[in-house]
């Protein structure tokens, strides 16, 4: 057993409910529907013993957090327990006056999705018309409120062709920060990967496109910027490692070391609302599965990025061998590795299969 650091980041999942049906939506399969969602005062319970474990900050997610009618209570109860709070929106459900009644509620920061730049295609991903218009409306709110805006856009064949001008969408709405996050292959993304894997051409003009935009944003715009798996050589750090520093915690009070864990079918999660949160974090069977070293398999025991890495992703390995205790098949040691860059290759090649759209009961 690996002793646990302080988590420093909660994400609140609220609700999976959302007017939007991204295809590559990082929510379970198998979504929950609103009569299972905890009510307000058990959220705020959460934010509670998360605060005396030491959290610092709360992103409210989703789904959508503004289908929840008591969102502006649980940011208000936030900023009463001094957490950072930031909002992750798709941004349709919000008017100006709800916005400023966030901000005025103590909210900290607001992180905004596009699916594009153009209003058409970026509609049609979200598979909700009209979307793109009332994010453009939102964001300007955000700024007028004095609040500072993330961007987010995930990138894929779809949309790739348009991100110039998503850096420069981002620009215009005088966005602090920007987020190119490529798509990860878990859950909804999986089911939809031929239709979103972009060409290892595309993504090499992707990753010069974000690296000049930097250069010349440089003080104005900070970029992130987040590449496949399935074209790297070293698989990312996912979730900083599992269990060192976030908590996550779905619409039913289900306690997860990373967003997608409910995609590892048999792993089984206490629930916040029969256990506390610190007992939870410091001992529950899940967060101690995959924390720190002592679980990994060679060649990652022995291997000198295993503190870096943390042996990549647990989802993604679960998603392609059926082992979440195997060798990330990101990773350039991995035997599997030289498949899954093929796959990426043959499916990138090939037309796009038409979009499943993330939908409850539609898996
Ligand atoms: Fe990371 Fe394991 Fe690959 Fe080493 S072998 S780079 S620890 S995933
Ligand atoms: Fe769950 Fe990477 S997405 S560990």
């Amino acid at each position: 057993m690996t002793a646990p650091g302080i988590p420093f980041a909660l994400l609140a999942e609220l609700t999976h409910r959302c007017p939007l049906q991204c295809p590559y939506c990082s929510n379970p399969l198998n979504l929950e529907k609103a009569a299972a969602e905890m009510d307000t005062a058990a959220w705020q319970g959460v934010l509670d013993q998360a605060s005396k474990l030491g959290v610092l900050q709360v992103h409210f997610s989703g789904g959508e957090p503004t289908a929840r009618a008591d969102l502006e209570v649980l940011v208000r109860h936030a900023a009463k327990l001094g957490l950072y709070s930031n909002l992750i929106t798709s941004g349709v459900l919000l008017d100006e006056r709800r916005l400023d009644a966030l901000a005025e509620a103590g909210l900290d920061h607001v992180q905004l999705s596009f699916q594009d730049a153009e209003a058409a295609n970026a509609d049609r991903i979200g598979g909700y018309r009209g979307g793109h218009a009332k994010k453009l409306a939102l964001g300007k709110w955000v700024r007028a409120a004095g609040l500072p805006l993330t961007v987010n856009a995930v990138v894929h064949r779809q949309n790739l062709g348009h991100l110039g001008a998503i850096i420069e969408l981002a620009l215009a709405l005088d966005a602090g920060r920007l987020e190119v996050a490529h798509v990860q292959y878990y859950g909804w993304a999986l089911k939809n990967r031929a239709a979103l894997m972009p060409t290892r051409q595309q993504l090499e003009e992707a990753t010069a496109t974000v690296e000049a935009a930097r250069a010349r944003l440089k003080g104005i715009m900070l970029i992130d910027y987040v590449v496949p798996d399935y074209y790297a050589k070293q698989p990312k750090a996912c979730m900083g490692g599992w269990g060192r520093q976030f908590l996550n915690v779905s619409p039913t009070g289900n306690v997860l070391p990373c967003h997608a864990a409910e995609s590892i079918t048999g792993m089984r999660f206490d629930n916040v609302r029969e256990k506390p949160l610190a007992e939870i974090w410091k001992s529950s069977p899940a967060f101690e599965q995959f924390r720190g070293t002592a679980w990994m398999p060679e060649p990652c025991r022995s291997c000198e990025r295993r503190e870096i890495d943390w042996g990549g992703c647990r989802c993604q390995a679960f998603a392609l061998s059926g082992n979440a205790g195997a060798i990330d098949p990101a990773c350039g040691f991995a035997a599997e590795h030289a498949a899954l860059v093929a796959t990426a290759a043959r499916e990138s090649a090939a037309p796009a299969p038409d979009l499943i759209y993330r939908r409850i009961g539609g898996s």
